[in-house]
């Protein structure tokens, strides 16, 4: 039995735990109610009794320490533990954040504006709230023309002069009366309508005014400009189709469809069948408006053009009802993602 003891004794000194699991079974082999101490003891009762007291004081010796080195043992895991917790690095947030997603009307702007900058159009901007100037007069609206009409405005009760612009439009009066040809812009900005809300129009909504104002520009140039735009923003065999229209601000006029990206010209609800959208309006600056913003008309001619942001990202992402572009509900939010 000495010998036995003895070898027991020799292993305490090797004995190795990673972590408290391993360390709870090296305790139970040892020191457990059916481990190999406990079981030395039932064995002990039979040792003769001249012998009891030498190998009595053994087992004493090997439960102690057993007992100790197992002590020990838990002491340092526990050290290793808090190591590990002083690494944690506690400011960290204890779930992932949420990262935002660019609204929907951002990222088709975002892309329009992109498209226009390749040709050479830099940004500009002007007021939301415009006076009438601006708005109408300087664009050829004269005082009393239906063309006033076209447009449901937002007048400001004490201050008639004083307006939530209509269109894009005011912001090509603001560059022009500023800055002397050649121009080349492109404005991106929220326009304001008197309408009833619905899924179909909104009393606020979004456009881009394009305004190109040099030597000699052609209507050739327009329709060109237009097409590049029409196959970088939908695909490369979108056509286009210009229908003669009428807009206070140019002359000729034009309104521009596109073929319908959704049935690619086939006819569908949202061609109406026609197998075209419409997009855009667009012409050739007036010589009015030229004169009345301080740009000789006889020297300098242009085009322009105003397309609604809502309708182009219909185009792309269909969505049914324009109230869901204004109303952040994150679940419409999140269905978009785009690398700008
Ligand atoms: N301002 C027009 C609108 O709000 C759009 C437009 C048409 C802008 C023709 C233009 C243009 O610059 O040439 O409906």
């Amino acid at each position: 039995m000495i010998e036995k003891i003895q070898a027991v004794l020799n292993e305490i000194q090797s004995l190795t735990a990673k972590d408290e699991k391993e360390l709870e079974s090296l305790r139970i082999k040892y020191l457990g109610k059916k481990g190999i101490v406990n079981e030395m003891m039932a064995e002990f009762r039979s040792v003769p009794a001249e012998q009891k007291r030498a190998i009595g004081m053994q087992l004493n010796e090997l439960k102690n320490s057993l007992q100790e080195k197992i002590n020990g043992m838990r002491e340092e895991l526990s050290h290793q533990h808090e190591s590990e917790i002083e690494q944690l690095d506690l400011t960290r947030s204890p779930y992932p954040i949420r990262l935002g997603t660019r609204h929907p009307l951002s990222i088709v702007k975002n892309e329009i504006i992109d498209i226009f900058s390749r040709m050479g159009f830099l940004l500009a901007d002007g007021p939301e709230v415009e006076d009438d100037w601006h708005v109408f007069s300087s664009m050829n609206f004269a005082p009393d023309h239906p063309a006033r009409d076209m447009q449901d405005t937002f007048f400001i009760e004490q201050h008639p002069d004083i307006i939530l612009r209509t269109h894009t439009s005011s912001v090509q009066s603001r560059v022009m009366e500023s800055t002397q040809p050649p121009i080349k812009v492109i404005c991106p900005g929220r326009v304001y309508r008197n309408e009833a809300i619905s899924s179909r129009a909104h009393c606020f909504f979004h456009q881009v005014e394009g305004l190109y104002v040099d030597k000699d520009v052609t209507f050739a140039d327009l329709k060109q400009a237009l097409l590049t735009f029409s196959r970088e923003m939908f695909s490369a065999d979108t056509k286009i189709r210009l229908r003669p229209s009428y807009f206070p601000f140019t002359e000729p006029s034009a309104e521009m469809d596109i073929s319908c990206n959704i049935c690619g010209g086939k006819g569908c609800s949202l061609c109406k069948n026609t197998g075209w959208v419409e997009i855009l309006g667009c012409g050739m600056v007036d010589p009015n408006v030229l004169e009345a913003n301080g740009i000789d008309s006889k020297i300098y001619n242009g085009y322009a053009f105003g397309m609604g942001v809502e309708r182009i990202a219909n185009l792309k992402y269909q969505v049914k009802d324009l109230r869901l572009f204004s109303e952040n509900d994150v679940r419409f939010l999140d269905e978009f993602t785009a690398a700008n």
